[in-house]
């Protein structure tokens, strides 16, 4: 596969960025809420920062039936919103919206995609050319979608290459998953696939690779001997909003771990690829879900805890229990919440708990890894009954994108006392430039070939090996302690006691990083 890169200058303060063949960007779902808060504000800005070749089309398929000045003018409030008043420039937005038309078909009817076949020549002056198709819609319409541009003729590679993005969830556990898999592949070849997870598209999140393997100083120490414990934390002040009927579906463990979870411990974990491309690079992420053991029913009792928050506050509004959210059954057992101790069996993480937790409506909005080091062998500092604190490396995603180092330091005086102090490296002031949007990175991947940020199938499929026995535990057993965290709260309980066993403990959540030092060598 060959990857079309030419770097294009940009507007000052934002980084040199590759530029896209010419193409047809399809977006299915071009009404629903993921075109218009991202892949809509995304396309505009790659387009704005000459990312995107003057010929692109942008064709927007839906049920709805307007037409595509109708669609111009939704997409404009769209971005408007998505960007603010203030960042909004109506010059631009001329010049962008003329890429966008919008074709009205019911996604179910496969007859009709010989329709929008027509329509994609037409406006290309008569060429298929290269496509590129968006699956902006719920799982539920990717087989009908697949079926109509197979009937189509869509796929076909000929006329110029052709690729699909599918969102995620891709699957509900491992059988479905590989039905759709051969579902897809009945119509579209492995290298037109481009399985998306946003988290990988993001600037932080691409950054742990370089962390590790763009520096000689943390590779050393990476691995069993100096590490004693590695957090994984994406947590949310959100409810689930007007997603209700998704999320009872879903769950947290299918949302957020079978995918950003599971990406975020492969990438902290892998072995270095033998090259920065796509398949080296998942070929390593891959080898780290194989290498973890899937769980029995007897550890899934013991290593998982799922939770489901009540009513409480957040920021100081009362806000109500997942039971009361619309599209919610008054009696769900769908976990808002998960925590799990995973176990990577190889020779560099043999006996290192990753620990792995995310849930909705928590004390604070915060995505992290914290790497967590072995005290120092000898207390040579410390009192008789005190420890010093041990390093730890946190790789903040989100906020504060940065990365902070915590290490002890002489405290000044005549005595030989230690305190905890913190080297932070924030990435808006090292850089002072923007930071691109997950989704602008990988549709400008997916437009340039790059797949290397996308998962392949036997990726999707190791992770789904992992999760399937939760799942099939938690259905055999629901939970009878459900609601068992308030909104506002660190979690439940139990996960802190997931921890405690091991000695370990989490990170507080409602605790601010600050490069204050933390005085006294404590426990
Ligand atoms: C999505 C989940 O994939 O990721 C949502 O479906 C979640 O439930 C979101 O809120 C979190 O993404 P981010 O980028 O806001 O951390």
């Amino acid at each position: 596969m060959t990857i079309n890169i030419e770097a294009v200058a940009t507007r000052s303060g934002e980084s040199a960025i590759a530029k896209a063949e010419a193409c047809v960007i399809v977006i299915f779902g071009a009404t629903g809420d993921l075109t218009k808060r991202k892949l809509m504000p995304a396309l505009c800005h790659l387009a704005r920062q000459g990312a995107l070749a003057e010929a692109t089309l942008i064709i927007g398929v839906d049920r709805e039936p307007v037409d595509t000045d109708a669609f111009r003018e939704s997409m404009q409030a769209a971005v408007r919103e998505a960007k603010g008043e203030q960042l909004f420039d109506a010059g631009e937005w001329c010049h962008f919206e003329q890429k966008l038309n919008y074709f009205a078909c019911d996604l179910k009817e496969p007859g009709r995609y010989a329709g929008l076949a027509a329509r994609i020549q037409e406006l290309n002056g008569g060429a298929l050319g290269n496509r590129l198709y968006y699956c902006a819609t719920p799982p539920t319409l990717v087989a009908p979608i697949i079926d109509g541009i197979g009937v189509a003729g869509l796929a076909d590679e000929t006329a110029g290459w052709a690729r699909i993005i599918i969102e995620k969830p891709f699957g509900r556990d491992l059988a479905s998953a590989q039905a759709l898999s051969d579902y897809v592949a009945g119509v579209f070849l492995e290298h037109q696939i481009y399985r998306i997870d946003h988290y990988l598209g993001k600037e932080t999140v691409q950054n742990i690779l370089v962390f590790r393997f763009g520096n000689a100083l943390f590779e050393p120490v990476w691995n069993r001997n100096h590490i004693d414990y590695v957090e994984i934390t994406a947590a949310e002040t959100l409810g689930i909003g007007h997603r209700g009927g998704y999320y009872e579906e879903a769950g947290a463990l299918r949302d957020m771990v079978t995918n950003h979870l599971m990406q975020l411990l492969a990438l902290i974990a892998m072995e270095p690829p033998i090259a920065f491309d796509a398949d080296a690079v998942r070929d390593k992420k891959i080898q780290v879900w194989r290498t973890i053991k899937p769980m029995t029913a007897a550890e899934v009792a013991e290593k998982t805890v799922r939770g489901q928050y009540g009513s409480g506050q957040i920021e100081g509004h009362a806000v109500p229990g997942y039971r009361e959210e619309s599209s919610v059954a008054s009696d769900s057992n769908t976990e808002t919440y998960v925590a799990a101790e995973f176990r990577i069996e190889n020779w560099r993480w043999a006996g290192v708990p990753f620990y792995l937790r995310t849930g909705k409506r928590l004390a604070r909005g915060v995505t992290e890894l914290a790497v967590h080091f072995k005290r120092p062998p000898q207390p040579l500092f410390a009192g008789k009954t005190e420890f010093i604190e041990p390093n730890v490396i946190a790789l903040r995603i989100h906020p504060n994108e940065g990365i902070d180092i915590r290490f002890d330091a002489k405290q000044p005086g005549s005595e030989m006392q230690t305190a905890s102090v913190h080297m932070d490296f924030r990435y808006q002031q090292a850089f002072n430039m923007r930071i691109p949007e997950a989704y602008e990175t990988l549709l400008l991947d997916a437009l340039c070939g790059d797949a290397t940020l996308f998962t392949r199938r036997d990726g999707v499929e190791a992770q789904w090996r992992l999760i399937d026995p939760i799942l099939a535990a938690w259905r055999q057993q629901p939970s009878d302690a459900f609601p068992n965290y308030a909104a506002g709260s660190e979690g439940p309980k139990a996960a802190d006691e997931l921890l405690a066993r091991n000695g370990h403990q989490w990170r507080l959540l409602d605790s601010q990083l600050t490069n204050t030092p933390q005085t006294g060598a404590t426990k």
